[in-house]
Parts: C-alpha cells; sequence; structure tokens
C-alpha cells in the first residue's frame, strides 16, 4: 500500500475496511468512502476548499449544545432529512405523510390534560386545535402519546428564549378514548430559522432565504403503530413553496380559520381574535422486516 495516487486511493480504503465485522457499517462505511472520492475528484477539491470544509464542520459541531443543534440544522438545510424522511416513509398508504424533526424538540415536555392551553403564556393569538389521531381502518387510537411544539407569535421556540426558565408552547397529551385530541396554543407564524451559525452563513452565501412557513410540530406514539413526527402548515403561508428546509407536503396544509371575538370550541369567551385547527392523523400499523427481507405486519 505504497505511491497512493488519486485513484488507488479509493480501493485501498475499501481494502482497510474488508475485516469490519458489522455487514451494514462495512456498507455503509465504503458507500460514504467511495461518494467522498468521487467529490473530491470531480470537484478537483484544493487544499484550502478541504480546510474550509475542516473548519465549517468543526464550527457546526461547536454551535451545538443542549439546546442548539447545528447538524440537524444543516442536514434539513441541504434535504438531507427530507430525503432520509422520503426514503423511510414512502407515500403510497393513507397514513400521514411525516416530515422533518428538525431541531426543537425537547425530550420530556410537561405533561398536560385534553383541553389545557400549552402555551405557557407565549405572546400570540390563541389557537384551538381539534384532531384525531386514528389507524389505517379508521379505527380511534385511545391513548396515544402526542408530543405538540410550536413557535410563539415572534417566530421563537422556547428553547431560543435565554430569558424562559419553563416551557412555553410545548406539550404531551394523550389522546382519549375515540382517539380525540383538542387542546389550546398560539398560532404560528412563519419564522426564519437561526442563522447566527454556519448554516446561516452557508445559507448567506449561497443567496438563499432561511424562511419556514408557520407551522406546529406534532410527535405521535402508540403501541402497534408507527411513530409519526410531522407538522401541520398554515394554508395560505407565504413560504409554503420556499420552506428553507423543504419539509412541506400539500398533505399537511391545514386550515387554521381565524374567528373574531367570540365563543371558542371549548365554550370560553375570547377577547381577541381566535384560530380553530381541525386535523385527522392516521397511523401506520408498524410492519416488521424479516431477515429475509420480507415485510408483515405485527
Ligand atoms: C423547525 O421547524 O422547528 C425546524 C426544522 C428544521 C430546521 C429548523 C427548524
Ligand atoms: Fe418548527
Amino acid at each position: 500500500m505504497r505511491n497512493i495516487n488519486e485513484n488507488t486511493i479509493t480501493p485501498a480504503v475499501l481494502a482497510s475496511l474488508a475485516g469490519c465485522p458489522d455487514p451494514r457499517l462495512l456498507e455503509v462505511l465504503s458507500a460514504l468512502v467511495r461518494h467522498m472520492h468521487d467529490f473530491a475528484r470531480e470537484v478537483r477539491l484544493t487544499e484550502a476548499e478541504w480546510m474550509a470544509g475542516i473548519e465549517f464542520l468543526t464550527a457546526t459541531g461547536q454551535k451545538c449544545d443542549g439546546k442548539r443543534q447545528e447538524f440537524i440544522l444543516l442536514s434539513d438545510t441541504l434535504g438531507l432529512s427530507t430525503l432520509n424522511v422520503a426514503l423511510n416513509h414512502a407515500k403510497g398508504s393513507q397514513a400521514t405523510e411525516a416530515t422533518v424533526f428538525g431541531p426543537f424538540h425537547v425530550p420530556g415536555a410537561p405533561e398536560f390534560e385534553l383541553g389545557d392551553d400549552i402555551s405557557g403564556g407565549a405572546a400570540g393569538e390563541p389557537l384551538f386545535v381539534q384532531a384525531t389521531v386514528r389507524g389505517p381502518k379508521g379505527e380511534p387510537i385511545a391513548n396515544a402519546k402526542v408530543d405538540v411544539w410550536q413557535a410563539d407569535a415572534e417566530g421563537f421556540y422556547d428553547v431560543q428564549r435565554a430569558e424562559l426558565s419553563a416551557a412555553q408552547g410545548r406539550g404531551v397529551l394523550r389522546t382519549d378514548a375515540s382517539g380525540r385530541l383538542w387542546f389550546r396554543g398560539v398560532m404560528p407564524v412563519a419564522y426564519p430559522i437561526p442563522t447566527d451559525g454556519p448554516v446561516g452563513r452557508m445559507l448567506n452565501a449561497t443567496a438563499r432565504h432561511p424562511w419556514r412557513p408557520a407551522h406546529v410540530h406534532f410527535m405521535i406514539v402508540a403501541p402497534g403503530y408507527e411513530t409519526l413526527i410531522t407538522h401541520v402548515f398554515s394554508d395560505g403561508d407565504r413560504y409554503l413553496d420556499s420552506d428553507a428546509v423543504f419539509g412541506v407536503r400539500s398533505s399537511l396544509i391545514g386550515d387554521f380559520v381565524r374567528h373574531p371575538p367570540g365563543k371558542a370550541p371549548d365554550g370560553s369567551e375570547q377577547s381577541t381574535h381566535f384560530h380553530v385547527l381541525d386535523f385527522d392523523f392516521v397511523l401506520e400499523l408498524v410492519v416488521q422486516t424479516s431477515r429475509q427481507g420480507d415485510a408483515r405486519i405485527i
């Protein structure tokens, strides 16, 4: 393994992996090496560009902490997250489509009762969400765990506000015996993804805008069903066709109907305009793939 040149380097690295005991690791790493080497050959990568790439990835890692995930943001803005969702959640069934997870989910969000206000005092016009969670045959899914998170009327998630010591605009609820879910939040607005890090520099350098259309995030978990990670987007938003992270799907656009002050769906009197969103989620049954590659429902 001497005198390696630009063509012999790839088989040399692949040969060094030959003893890898994990077949999937071998497959993934070998493909990564092949594609990475082909990429460097294709663009004739200069040493300065190689170093700029190293510095960019270093800065991306340094921007990450418990509340900020710059690598997910990078994956999102380069379309890798949406590609990954597409590869793993093929459209074609009646199930609600999945979309990107994003960097603002926080595990262990506060638990709420149906009908509660999850806004935690966040600014915004009130939003009343009325949803159902069902299986593929229309069967209601009782006691599904529904994790909800959303930005406030200024386009910030609670984790982006250093002054907050408690959660805002996020919570965990459980569907009732009929698979119904209802809660109160605030009307989401379009917002820019964080641009104060390397990803922002990349967007700037490529003349891209950072905006996402208004949406509410949902993660729905129920035994026997595939976990659904998705958003519901607000119809009419100006960024539906240019989402900075490529996450919009037509089937995920909901009507956040704006009402004048008056009686809200929960019977409360609202002194400001308020919004009502009705949306029905459908979960897929868990499919287990056997070692022979055939799939069956478990
Ligand atoms: C979000 O919707 O929270 C999000 C998704 C991807 C990148 C940034 C933000
Ligand atoms: Fe979001």
